[in-house]
């Protein structure tokens, strides 16, 4: 998270800021699991909002979250839909539940006329996305979905570069990136079950690699996918030490690989690993006429890489290599939700549009589809 100095500074903008509107910002949480403790700590950063609301399906598990937080006069519900049904005065929701409830929350969120912040994945299939866009243009209200790597420096370096026509045409992407061991189950299996994830490393890590990769060039639409999944980690009882019996609910994917044809003439060859006997499958890369970039594997699907960026260019016949030196690193979950925020107060638009992460979901669907049924398939998105 950010450095004190920089917290101070990003709290004095938003403070001046929230005296001169005077409007302050109602938020209700969605799931009060892991990542809605992120969203509490930031949303607590900033004068200009309060949380009003809290829900979860699980009993008591919202009420432990207020009293842990500080959010004692926040109200208590056990589902979107009761405390959607029950608040008339909410701005906005951070909607913070495993995938699998990802749609029907932020459906019955928009229909309310509330603004949503969806975590990421935008959903688990092509046809629940195409079915939350749908309530987004029902409603009119603000949907942007939680890709917070998006406000990173670096990251925003890397779609400058592409831009900039720096490279040149570009004609082929490699994601890069992956864990060796990182199946997430450090607080229960929501992550590995079906009936909750969904999906996998393709969705969890992978629509990061995929938003990163995807976002510098433009969100090109996606056209065909010839796709692979496995799991072999995830099923294997010795991989969770303590804890054999996740092996038995693991059903998603640990692994992930595809081959994807984009609009505009461009490929993309992407892999993505919660488990895997390798380090990194490599780096990511952009291939253009002019110019090639690479970025290093560190974390890079999360926002975060720990080497330079390096541009491969021929200059007066001699091949050059650049380094794009590092910029430091924000709050950029602060980043995220201050975003949120402003867009509410402000009337403005999304920082991370359904629109783009559509085309990230349907590669991830087909990537899905096309290994269940062996072969290459074509995507089509349905008109919302
Ligand atoms: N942006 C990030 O950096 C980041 C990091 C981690 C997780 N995530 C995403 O956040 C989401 C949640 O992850 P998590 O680790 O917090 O999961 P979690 O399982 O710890 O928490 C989810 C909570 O949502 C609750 N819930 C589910 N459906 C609900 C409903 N209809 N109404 C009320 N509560 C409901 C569950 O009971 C659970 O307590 C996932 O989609 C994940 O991909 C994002």
């Amino acid at each position: 998270m950010a450095n004190a100095a920089g917290l101070d500074a990003f709290k004095e903008i938003h403070e001046e800021k929230a005296k001169k509107d005077g409007k302050t910002v109602k938020i209700g949480i969605i799931g009060t699991g892991w990542i809605a403790e992120s969203h509490v700590e930031c949303y607590k950063e900033m004068d200009d909002v309060e949380i009003v609301a809290l829900a979860d399906l699980v009993p008591g598990k919202a009420k432990e979250f207020a009293e842990k937080f500080g959010l004692e006069n926040a109200r208590i519900y056990d589902s979107d839909e009761a405390l959607i049904a029950a608040e008339k005065d909410l701005d906005g929701v951070s909607i913070c539940t495993y995938n699998c409830q990802h749609a029907p929350c932020a459906i019955h969120a928009l229909d309310a006329g509330i603004n949503v912040m969806l975590e990421k994945p935008f959903t688990v299939t092509l046809d629940e996305a195409i079915e939350v866009m749908r309530a987004e243009k029902r409603s009119g209200k603000i949907l942007t979905i939680g890709f917070q790597p998006r406000m990173s420096e670096n990251m925003k370096m890397i779609k400058k570069i592409v831009q900039s026509g720096e490279l040149g045409k570009v004609y082929y992407l490699q994601s890069g990136g992956g864990r060796r061991r990182g199946i997430p189950t450090p607080f229960g299996t929501t992550f590995i079950e079906k009936e909750t994830g969904g999906i996998g490393a393709v969705g969890d890590i992978g629509s990061y690699s995929l938003d990163m990769l995807l976002g510098a060039v433009g969100y090109p639409k996606p056209l065909t996918v010839s796709g692979y999944t496995s799991a072999f980690f995830g099923k294997d009882p010795g991989y969770y030490p303590g804890h054999p019996e996740y092996a038995e609910k693991f059903g998603v994917d640990d692994f992930a690989a595809g081959f994807v044809r984009l609009e505009g003439d461009i490929i993309l060859d992407f892999r993505i690993s919660w488990a895997m006997n390798m380090d990194t499958p490599g780096d990511a890369i952009i291939l253009g006429t002019k110019g090639g970039l690479r970025i290093p594997s560190t974390d890079c699907w999360n926002g975060e890489f720990d080497k330079p960026l390096k541009i491969y260019k021929t200059v007066c016949g001699e091949e050059i290599v650049y380094e794009v030196p590092l910029k430091p690193t924000k709050n950029l979950f602060l980043e995220k939700l201050r975003a949120f925020v402003d867009a509410i107060q402000e009337g403005g638009k999304p920082t991370v549009p359904s629109s783009e992460i559509v085309f990230n979901q349907a590669i991830i669907d087909g990537i899905v589809r096309s290994a269940a049924c062996g072969k290459e398939i074509a995507i089509d998105i349905p008109e919302v």
